[in-house]
């Protein structure tokens, strides 16, 4: 095979474009009509369709044949020459590797040239959301006003981190995860084509794995044949490590029962029937941030068979978020570690002890009362209490005292670690609140914290859970900020969805132009908070360091 497969199974027409029925209908129609827009932004996990469907739009935009309804038709010149790579006016940038504001700029200068040779230009900026700010802000001009000739299609993995600004200038297109009935039903039609000989129940395993991605599914189907000349069931299991999942799921049964030697028995056996251990570590990962996903409420997403399901929400059930994600980075750790590699155990071994030694070791929270001159170190534990606001070092409050510490051997949660938020303390506060609405101070939102996030949790139930797993800190009077103990909840709350939420209420309680970040890791806010330009400079730091998202309240389109 010359190409990869899922190059030459890149579709040429707008019928063979799958699972996407909503997206190609729109913009099929757009073309009949004669009503192309300026700005696009096509927005999805990968491996669904975006790239595929601008280029589509690019072709359909150029193409010369009579019918608009019938565009792009593959035949006429533009057509052919977009199909073999070599048409001038469509231009894809990979903005993972132009990020400067020169690339923007330049793509700025060179724009108001005619199209040399079809009646648009068309400018594909994948991985949009890759720029940086100042080179955003310069693509923003462009958007405002761009010439007549011109069609921008933005497409990007990570809507949220694409500005509002921006955003409110693009017709948007979300890219949904391709079923898996209908990821099956391509794979038949091309393996058919291709004379790959393949078992269904093969592709049925594909399907799954790929996790709505058709070109990731594509890709597996391509490796296997690769490997074999029939795929059968027992091939694509050892390939795609499925075999192992039992071991996952018995192995979380012995964290949760926090049985030391079944745990250590279950990575030998797996170990022994030649499990990569690595792969074993991711594949605990994987499972545990899914029983996470359940956990905050939002398992709908996942796609599961009823079986696995309920062993699914059972072993949630039994776990606390705060448990889950120690868990997930203990393994994580046993999934790249490096140090543990002379011993293939080692890793996935002390991630297991740390996993049942949890609740022993854990909560014992240090609340988070850091008195200026020793708030260069590290902020206070993460095991700490949920929803806590943070304080400012201009508060004096002795630490509160931990819970009492739960036996070990419970299962159930302790109820102290759900203690509803302490109290706050905030930041010197410069100006008034904006009209009408409440001025955004620790104290403030302290006193409101219960409506506060009965409304955030009438919004969408799991944002609250998120919520509640955050650190809040004001910094100023303008900015609030989520601070996560891990990567992953702070993703999960990056979520469209999530965020909506958040800003709308943070609107209605605090009002327009306030700063949402969201976070995760240790970072010393006080230490900005007396900044004279201290929005800047605050901002400027979490971008650096956290790649922090922010959102702005009363900015969206
Ligand atoms: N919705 C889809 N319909 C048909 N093929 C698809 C679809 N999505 C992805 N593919 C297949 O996967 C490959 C990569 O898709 P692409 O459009 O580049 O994904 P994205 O840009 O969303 O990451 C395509 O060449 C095609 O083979
Ligand atoms: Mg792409
Ligand atoms: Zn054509």
């Amino acid at each position: 095979m010359s190409q990869a497969l899922y190059r030459t199974w890149r579709p040429a027409l707008w019928e063979e474009v799958v699972g996407q029925d909503h997206i190609v209908q729109t913009l099929q129609n757009a073309i009949a009509m004669n009503r192309i827009g300026h700005a696009y932004l096509f927005a999805g996990p990968r491996g669904t369709g975006k790239t595929t469907s601008a280029r589509l739009l690019a072709k359909a935009a150029n193409c010369l044949a009579e019918d608009s309804a019938k565009r792009p038709c593959n035949v006429c010149a533009n057509c052919v020459a977009v199909n073999e790579g070599r048409f001038l006016d469509l231009i894809e940038i990979d903005a993972a590797s132009n990020t400067s504001v020169d690339d923007v700029r330049e793509l700025r200068d060179k724009i108001n040239f005619a199209p040399s040779q079809g009646k648009y230009k068309v400018y594909i900026i994948d991985e949009v959301h890759m720029l940086s700010t100042s080179a955003f802000n310069a693509l923003l001009k462009t958007l405002e006003e761009p010439p007549n000739h011109v069609i921008f299609i933005l497409a990007t993995t990570e809507i949220h981190k694409i500005p509002a600004t921006v955003l409110s200038r693009c017709q948007r297109f979300e890219f949904r995860r391709i079923p898996a009935p209908i990821i099956v039903k391509k794979l038949q039609t091309l393996t058919k084509q291709e004379n790959i000989d393949i078992e269904p129940e093969a592709l049925n395993l594909i399907a799954r794995q790929a996790t709505g991605a058709l070109r990731d599914a594509i890709s597996l189907v391509d490796q296997l044949s690769s490997i074999s000349k029939k795929v059968t069931l027992p091939i694509a299991q050892d390939l795609l490590g499925t075999a192992t999942n039992q071991a996952v799921i018995d192995l979380t049964d012995a964290i949760i029962k926090q049985d030391q030697s079944r745990g250590l028995e279950i990575i030998q056996t797996a170990l022994d029937s030649g499990a990569d251990s690595r792969q074993f570590a991711r594949q605990t990962v994987e499972y545990l941030r899914d029983l996470l996903i359940i956990k905050l409420g939002v398992g709908k997403q996942l796609e599961l068979t009823p079986e696995v399901r309920d062993i699914m929400n059972q072993h949630a059930e039994s776990m606390q978020t705060e448990q889950l994600t120690s868990i997930i980075e203990d393994f994580s750790k046993a999934a790249t570690d490096q140090k543990t590699n002379w011993h293939p155990g080692l890793g996935l071994e002390l991630a297991y002890a740390s996993a049942i030694s949890w609740q022993e070791s854990a909560p014992v929270p240090q609340v988070q009362s850091i008195p200026q001159a020793s708030y260069s170190a590290p902020a206070a534990s993460y095991s700490s209490p949920a929803s806590q606001i943070a304080q400012s070092p201009t508060v004096k409050s002795s630490p509160k005292v931990s819970p009492t510490p739960k036996p070990a051997q419970s299962k159930k949660p302790a109820p102290a670690k759900k203690t509803p938020p302490a109290q706050v303390q905030d930041m010197p506060n410069q100006t008034g609140a904006a009209e009408g609405k409440m001025e955004l101070t620790s104290e403030n939102l302290n006193a409101e914290m219960d409506k506060f996030k009965t409304a955030i949790k009438r919004g969408n139930s799991s944002t609250v859970g998120l919520i509640n797993s955050a650190r809040i800190y004001v910094p100023n009077n303008k900015t609030l900020v989520l601070n996560f103990a891990t990567q992953i909840l702070c993703d999960m709350m990056r979520d469209e969805n999530n965020m909506k939420v958040m800003r709308i209420v943070v609107e209605y309680f605090f009002g327009k132009d306030i700063r949402i970040i969201c976070n995760f890791g240790d970072y010393d806010y006080t230490e900005h908070a007396n900044d004279s330009d201290e929005e800047e400079s605050l901002l400027d730091a979490v971008a650096k360091r956290f790649n922090g998202v922010i959102i702005e309240t009363g900015k969206e389109d």
